[in-house]
């Protein structure tokens, strides 16, 4: 049987060691500086993961699914680059953003550069090539439209739960997503086993994003490598938030969750404790935590369907998997 904690750090292995041998150290040097500098800042890697675990279970061989994986991994951070300067984040994975270490522009132009490497990473000789190319522009397109919404939401006070899902569906599954497809494909996936890896996908994006936005409140600043309580400050329409709206029955806590969902802004930093209240007040974390859990869930039904189409360990690798991400506290 597998050591899936073992396994694991060997398929991070795989990933690092391919980072280090594709990023070059050439002119102009800011620009290749910013792409090595977030590409080796210690991202969990989840993506490339996926990638390589949706391909081991449909053939057994994780290793063929590398550079797919990394394709995804780089439009991840690119997002990530893009996503900093338009949260005004000034840290993450506990070191100084592109933007403030060098400055916009460079974030910008390195960004857009990262998104041609993605594609180099694709494997040309695969058989299904085509297809991959026409994953990444899908997860490329998804990405753009679900961090416009984010956005627009942030001058919007009505927004409903459920446009939060649909919201969250494009900026964080369609990344997830594409991850196992890239992995799928690249093990010759039946169309069965393809939407069966999809829609598991496409819960644990849900799920993913929900707790992004706990720990953004709960998380110990150290470990998540991001400023606690910055959604706060920046009027980000939060699960935690909108969660909040719905259940709060207290006259000054609903005035307040008004007060923030009509600031395109945010609020200051000195309000945020006066949120952690109402959210500890409302066992918001807890209540969230059994909506991660119903996703966590659903996402697993799904890959439950290919267990018996396949004959290796990695099925339960890939639950292991996500358990602990489950279990995340960064
Ligand atoms: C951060 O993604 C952006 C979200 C979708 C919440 P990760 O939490 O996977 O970030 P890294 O790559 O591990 O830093
Ligand atoms: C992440 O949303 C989505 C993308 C980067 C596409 P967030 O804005 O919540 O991510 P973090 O918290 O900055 O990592
Ligand atoms: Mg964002
Ligand atoms: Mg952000
Ligand atoms: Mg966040």
């Amino acid at each position: 049987m597998l050591n899936y904690e073992k396994e694991n750090q060997v398929f991070l292995n795989l990933i690092e060691e391919k980072i280090t041998e594709i990023i070059p150290q050439k002119q102009p040097e800011a620009l290749y500086s910013a792409f090595n500098y977030v590409m080796t800042a210690g991202g969990k890697r989840i993506r490339p993961v996926l990638t390589m675990l949706a391909c081991a279970l449909l053939t057994g061989k994780p290793q063929h699914a590398v550079s797919a994986g990394l394709a995804i991994e780089i439009i991840h951070n690119f997002t990530l680059v893009h996503d900093d300067i338009m949260d005004n984040s000034s840290i993450r994975r506990g070191r100084e953003t592109v933007h403030i270490k060098w400055d916009e522009s460079t974030a910008i132009l390195t960004g857009d550069m990262m998104v041609g490497w993605a594609y180099r990473m694709l494997p040309t000789s695969a058989p299904r090539y085509a297809e991959l190319v026409e994953e990444l522009n899908t997860a490329l397109v998804d990405v753009c439209e679900g961090q416009q919404f984010d956005m627009e939401f942030n001058s919007r006070s009505d927004v409903t739960i459920d446009e939060y899902i649909e919201m969250i569906k494009l900026k964080t599954s369609a990344l997830l997503r594409c991850s196992v497809r890239l992995g799928a494909l690249i093990g010759n996936c039946s169309k069965e086993q393809y939407d069966a890896l999809d829609n598991f996908a496409l819960n644990l994006g849900i799920a993913f994003q929900i707790q992004d936005d706990m720990l953004d409140m709960t998380a110990d600043q150290l470990k998540f490598g991001k400023k606690i309580g910055q959604d706060i400050i920046e009027g980000k329409k939060s699960f935690i938030i909108l969660k909040a709206l719905e259940l709060a029955t207290e006259e000054k806590d609903i005035a307040l969750l008004q007060k923030y969902m009509h600031t395109k802004n945010g609020l200051p930093e000195t309000y945020i404790p006066q949120f952690k209240e109402i959210f500890d007040n409302l066992n918001i974390f807890e209540i969230g935590q059994k909506i991660i859990d119903e996703y966590i869930n659903k996402a697993n039904s799904y890959i439950q369907n290919i267990q018996n189409s396949v004959q290796n360990d990695y099925y339960e690798m890939l639950k292991h998997f996500v358990n602990s991400l489950n279990k995340r506290v960064y």
